[in-house]
Parts: structure tokens; sequence; C-alpha cells
């Protein structure tokens, strides 16, 4: 099975994906986790990247594509989460036989809630919410111990410019997935346990 996750930031995404990949045993590939993986590592790549990520801009199209394109080569079974997110990225991988695109719509103003609370884990990356999914002792990872922190790109400043990169640029894919018959859209507006059984019943349906 070949899915793609489609929405704003802080649409849940990640949180969908976690899930998804265990149950129905599928790769979940994140460009936000690989760039920000080789942001840690200080790679050529992840030096590249950063000073865009952290501003809240899209890494550009050549670097994302090569990036990804190698790691789904061959592979039956994938979940793309933030990938693609242009209509050039999305022309990149048309040969692929992607069975649906399940896009989270959400509001800006219920998103923004959700990026200001969202804490990560620095060692092990499991994401957090303070309020909606809090780790069962305050600023400690429940899986490693490890310290939570606030990403970068969740100031404000940077939210807004992602917003902006969103709406010019990735909202497009909604309507170029629509015409494909492919997209699948999810009321992310819900606690996290009531988007998943919408999410669940989509790609039960294809397995
Ligand atoms: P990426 O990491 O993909 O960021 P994003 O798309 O902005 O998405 P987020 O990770 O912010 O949110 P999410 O939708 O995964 O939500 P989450 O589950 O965490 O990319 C980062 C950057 O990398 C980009 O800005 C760009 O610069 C670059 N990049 C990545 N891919 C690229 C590409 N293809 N091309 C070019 N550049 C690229 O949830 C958010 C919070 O809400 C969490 O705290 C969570 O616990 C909580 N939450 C989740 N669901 C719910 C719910 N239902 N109710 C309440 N709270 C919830």
């Amino acid at each position: 099975m070949k899915l793609i996750l489609l929405g704003a930031p802080g649409s849940g995404k990640g949180t969908m994906a976690e899930k998804l990949s265990q149950e129905f045993n599928l790769q979940h590939l994140s460009t936000g986790e690989i760039f920000r993986a080789e942001m840690s590592k200080k790679t050529q790549l992840g030096m590249k990247a950063q000073e865009l990520i952290n501003q809240g801009k899209l890494v550009p199209d050549e670097i994302t594509i090569n990036m990804l394109k190698p790691k789904i080569a061959g592979k039956d079974d994938y979940l793309l989460d933030g990938f693609p997110r242009t209509i050039p990225q999305a022309e990149a991988i048309a040969d692929q036989k992607i069975d649906a695109v399940i896009y989270l719509k959400i509001s800006e103003a219920a998103v923004i809630e959700r990026l200001s609370g969202r804490r990560i884990c620095s060692q092990c990356q499991t994401g957090y919410h303070l309020k909606y999914v809090p780790p069962k002792k305050s600023g400690v990872c429940d899986h490693c111990n490890g310290k939570l922190i606030q990403r970068v790109d969740d100031a404000p400043e940077a939210v807004q410019k992602r917003f902006r990169e969103f709406n010019e640029k990735t909202q497009p894919l909604v309507d170029y997935y629509s015409k494909r018959g492919l997209l699948q859209t999810i009321d992310a507006a819900k606690s996290p346990d009531q988007v998943y059984a919408q999410v669940w019943k989509v790609v039960q349906k294809l397995d």
C-alpha cells in the first residue's frame, strides 16, 4: 500500500503517520524528520536545509526530490508524510501507483494552538502536546527519558511563513489529487483518536 498524508503544518500528519505505519506495517517517510536528522548530524544537506526550515521556508524541490526518490524506489509499502508539498514534487513521483492521498483538513486557528503547545523529544523525536498529548512526567519523554524541546520552526514568525508556503504551494495539491480520484478528506479538527478512527476507515478499505 502506498499512501500520502497531506495537510497544513500541525494538522496531525506525524501523529497519524506514527499510528498508521505501526498498524498497517508501512514504512513511514517524513521529509521533515529526514531533514531534522540531517540537521542534527550537521551533514551538507542538513546545513543547507537548516536555515530555510528554521525560517519556515520550503527546501527547494530539486534537493527534496533527490533526497526522497531513492528511498521509495522499488518499495511496495510506504506512507509519505510531508511529501509531496508542491506540484513539481507530485509530478516527480507520478510514476508511483499511489492508493490514496489522505488530506487532514483543519483551520489555521486550530493548528496555531497545536503548534504552540507541541514539544518533541530531543533524543527520539517522539511528539507531544502540552494539553492534548502530554508526557507522563513534565518535560521528559515517556519512551527514552529524553528532554522535551520546542522546534525552532514553531516560533510564531516561522509558523506564519509556513502557512504562507502551505497556502501558496501545497494547497494546490488538494485539487491535483482530487482530479485524479485519490483524495480522501478527513476532518482533522477532532481529538487524535477521533481523527485516527476516520483515517483508519479509509485505509482499512484499501488493505
Ligand atoms: P514537517 O516536519 O513535515 O512540518 P509540517 O508539515 O509543518 O508539519 P508538522 O510536523 O509541523 O505538523 P504535523 O502535521 O506532522 O502535526 P503533528 O502530528 O506534529 O516539515 C518541516 C519543514 O521541513 C518544512 O517547513 C519545510 O521547511 C521542510 N520540508 C519538509 N518536507 C518538505 C518538502 N516535501 N518540500 C520542501 N520542504 C520540506 O501535530 C502537531 C501538534 O498537535 C503535536 O503537538 C501533536 O501532539 C498535536 N496533535 C496532533 N493531532 C492532534 C489532534 N487531533 N488534536 C489535538 N492535538 C493534536
